[in-house]
């Protein structure tokens, strides 16, 4: 999609006010100062934002797209623990077609675009001789390639020493054209043959050239250490900045002289981390009486040693996750209260961990508000992403390459109370746009 679109008097995460954004042949190709109007050529779509806040849109760094709206098949998780959820994918995985399951992505990827979310990092079980999800996933990728980036990662979910030819399935789900080399440590049959695979995987992706994301110590265990091997590897094949370490869960439980040796590590060898909110608080400590730990991951720490930290969905209506709605405002939202996150900073840190720095993860080219960057963005009602986050705000347009793909209305409540106003939408901060127009964005 390459369309020419002029949007007029958007807030900016940034906190400019009263701002135009001019796209052209799909690129941003102006970014007016607060209060310029920018012209465009004549014919030029508008889409007036009325002073709400125009985000480039939302990334979702770790979700598994081939297990999506399954839930209930062939039963539910009764325990809701990670270990049910394998077994029961396990399950399913026979009774699979490549039909339902790219009929599922592409209606996941509806919601997702409607809600602006507009690239995804999905895992895809290798583990299966016939590469069901694979070759599902991999049409599904090129049909929304028009309006949603879709990167798959090669992910051996039932172990890449521990189930018979994995090895070989993952190779060959590479040679198809799946992006990144994935891996799952901790479920090895030890913590041994766990650190051999992270050191064959790294390997592989180095000889290949390809990124790596592995789901990594995603238990309540504080001796799964996994992360560490993850790091030394990064570091010893000069892979900085193409690995990623997902879920980390076990680092909530660590020994907290050993985490401040561990930061450091992570940092240096430019190692990113995904925590995934929703998933995280409800499938760990499962096997504690109380206290129970919440076991997410160490997100402000993390951020504080220098280290890129995104969040991801992770799972919507699957065998671990009964809930979701490809919402990455709800996943910014668990991932603040879990981690405490609740200064300014805190807030706008969470904000970001759904938006630049998941692009950064999936090595998004052209993500951003800067003249030369893709014209996609989503268009929220909120005034700051502070409040995008409280509200989880409605997306009142979604723009791919210039052109609006979704549109919803603005959530606004009428009330009929006496002596009260007869409209209320939640927000607290003037709306400056409400002085000087409508207060609803409108498309011309
Ligand atoms: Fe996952």
């Amino acid at each position: 999609m390459n369309a020419d679109l002029l949007i007029r008097r958007a807030t900016l995460p940034d906190g400019h006010h009263d701002v135009d954004v001019l796209a052209l042949a799909g690129r941003i190709a102006a970014v007016g100062a607060a209060g310029e109007r920018l012209a465009a050529p004549p014919g030029t779509p508008e889409l007036d934002a009325a002073g709400a806040l125009l985000s480039p849109p939302f990334v979702d760094a770790h979700f598994h797209l081939d297990a999506t709206l399954s839930h209930g098949l062939p039963r539910i998780n009764s325990s809701g623990t990670l270990l049910e959820g394998i077994a029961l994918w396990g399950e399913l995985k026979p009774q699979l077609t490549e039909e339902a399951i790219a009929e599922r992505a592409l209606q996941y990827c509806d919601w997702a675009v409607a809600r602006g979310l507009l690239a995804i990092r999905s895992h895809v079980d290798i583990c299966d001789e016939r590469l069901l999800a694979v070759r599902a996933l991999l049409a599904v990728k090129k049909r929304v390639a028009p309006y949603l980036d879709l990167q798959l990662v090669a992910f051996p979910q039932d172990g890449l020493l521990r189930s018979p030819g994995a090895w070989a399935n993952l190779q060959r789900a590479l040679d198809l054209g799946v992006d990144v080399v994935g891996g799952i440590p901790h479920f090895e049959r030890t913590m041994a043959e766990g650190a051999r695979s992270v050191e064959l995987l790294c390997e592989l992706a180095a000889a290949r050239g390809l990124p790596v994301d592995m789901h990594c110590d995603e238990s309540d265990d504080p001796l799964s250490r996994h992360i560490e091997t993850l790091a030394l590897h990064t570091q010893r094949l000069g892979l900085h900045g193409r690995v990623t370490g997902s879920h980390l869960t076990s680092m909530h439980s660590m020994d907290n002289y050993y985490v401040s040796k561990l930061l450091p590590l992570i940092a240096e060898a430019g190692v990113h981390a995904v925590a995934n909110p929703l998933i995280n608080i409800t499938l760990q400590g499962r096997h504690d009486h109380y206290p129970k730990r919440r076991g997410m991951t160490r997100v402000p720490e993390l951020m504080a040693a220098g280290v890129n930290v995104g969040f991801g969905h992770d799972c919507v209506m699957d065998p671990w996750y009964a809930l979701g709605s490809a919402d990455m405002l709800e996943v910014a939202s668990m991932g603040l209260h879990v981690a405490q996150m609740t200064s300014a900073q805190g807030q706008r840190q969470c904000f970001d961990a759904v938006t630049v720095n998941n692009a950064r993860i999936l090595g998004l080219q052209g993500y951003g508000l800067l003249p030369g960057c893709r014209a996609d963005f989503v268009l929220l009602q909120a005034g700051s992403p502070e409040e995008a986050i409280r509200l989880r705000a409605q997306r009142l347009a979604v723009v791919r390459g210039g052109q609006v793909v979704s549109r919803m209305a603005p959530a606004v409540a009428e009330l009929a109370l006496p002596g009260r106003p007869t409209r209320v939408d939640f927000r607290c901060q003037p709306q400056p746009a409400q002085h000087a127009g409508t207060g609803n964005p409108s498309l011309k």
